[in-house]
């Protein structure tokens, strides 16, 4: 008898994922998670066709850069592939503490502290310093990986209307003074290529009291003085109490990194259970992010690159009459507004060999469905053109 009621109980969860209709889709249609045969920068082999990557986050192009792939093999054969455990236990080993001196002074903050993923530290910049009783204000397209962070506070959440620095205000009008408050926006959104309106938001957060966290994962090496991000964009380092990112799209390895004042960053190390129960980032991955910081502040042409590609970009689809969702910068959504149209332009890109991701609804707001593609400085002016050709092709099939 008591078996059996195991048994159903575990049925329970064994039939949810057996009965999951977002797998089933998934796997009946098939648009996430294929296996590339091989890739040489902006392009990548599938299937045995040759086709061009337009939904990576290698926005400076430097994951194929003789000198990230160079050090890549270095720090391997330096210090081995892994450091196998956290640092609380295995010990930290010098090429972290280089690249995050590296990165605190790139950023203009004291300290910063590298983890094993932009998710993972982005979630850790809120869950170390918010708790139980404080509110958190966030804006309501941040990254999931904020969310988590909210949720494992356990602090209070209360949303406000994307980039909205009014709405904002208006909620903070009916907070008690008292309550510890803290704001979380990213510096450029991820899906929509939004700049966050940071000066407004931050002074209407520092008006209010909050300590304010800044993901600025999509925002580090495209936007700033040689890519130093949307805060150095605005010249707003002494507003942000917290910038954390990652190290996986502009910086071509993987990673994360969260950077304050050091007393923060020390508080950070001893409380985010993130931080200590994770293993390290590994030699490879600190070598390739740590040499790609280098290049970026000696090779200007890299970002030159990208935002020439952009504008060229945009106006192309512009020109085709596309909704960019008002992007202004390098991550461009295709707006197209419902799942069916968003499968078909996917696949009309794909059937011409572009590469590119679908993003519907509860991942964007219901209306949203669209097509997430990102600019490379590495995108030739023969791939602009094909991809050119494969959104007026995409288009006629709508
Ligand atoms: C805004 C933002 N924060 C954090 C992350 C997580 O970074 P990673 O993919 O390096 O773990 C992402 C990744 O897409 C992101 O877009």
């Amino acid at each position: 008898m008591a078996l059996s009621l195991f048994t159903k109980t575990k049925k329970v969860i064994i039939e949810r994922a057996q009965d999951d209709y977002a797998t089933k889709m998934r796997l009946k249609y098939k648009p996430y998670y294929h296996a590339m045969d091989s890739q040489q920068g902006t392009h990548i082999r599938l299937q045995g066709r040759d086709m061009i990557m337009l939904s990576s986050n290698d926005y400076l192009g430097l994951s194929f850069h003789p000198k990230v792939i160079e050090a890549c093999g270095e720090g391997a054969k330096a210090w081995g592939s892994s450091t196998t455990g956290a640092r609380i236990s295995n010990g930290s080993r010098a090429y972290h503490v280089a690249l995050e001196e590296k990165l605190a002074a790139f950023l203009g903050r004291e300290a910063c502290h590298v983890s094993v993923a932009g998710y993972v530290s982005c979630c850790s910049a809120v869950a170390s310093f918010a708790q139980k009783g404080d509110l958190v204000l966030a804006d309501k397209n941040i990254h999931s990986c904020l969310w988590d962070g909210i949720r494992l506070s356990m602090a209070t959440a209360e949303r406000f209307s994307h980039n909205n620095p009014e709405d904002l205000r208006q909620i903070l009008k009916s907070v008690p003074h008292s309550t510890p408050k803290m704001l979380v926006v990213e510096g450029v959104y991820s899906m929509e290529g939004h700049i966050a309106r940071l000066p407004e938001l931050t002074q209407i957060g520092e008006d209010g009291g909050c300590f304010t966290v800044v993901d600025d994962a999509h925002g580090l090496g495209v936007l700033g003085r040689q890519g130093r991000g949307t805060v150095d964009h605005f010249k707003l380092n002494d507003k942000v109490d917290i910038l954390c990112g990652s190290m996986s799209k502009s910086l071509a390895s993987t990673g994360g990194f969260v950077s304050g004042s050091r007393e923060l960053i020390d508080y950070l190390r001893t409380n985010s259970k993130q931080t200590l129960f994770s293993a390290a980032i590994s030699p490879s991955q600190a070598a390739a992010a740590s040499a790609s910081l280098d290049i970026i502040q000696t090779e200007p042409q890299h970002l030159q690159r990208l935002w020439r590609n952009t504008k060229r970009y945009r106006e192309m689809l512009k020109g085709l009459g596309l909704d960019t969702w008002g992007s202004e910068t390098p991550a461009v959504p295709i707006v197209l507004g419902s799942k069916e149209l968003v499968y078909r332009f996917w696949q009309a890109l794909l059937e011409k060999g572009v590469f590119t991701v679908m993003s519907i609804a509860p991942a964007v707001p219901p209306g949203k469905d669209l097509i997430r593609t990102a600019v490379s400085a590495l995108h030739s002016d023969e791939d602009l053109e094909k991809i050119a050709a494969a959104m007026e092709y995409a288009v006629k099939q709508m």
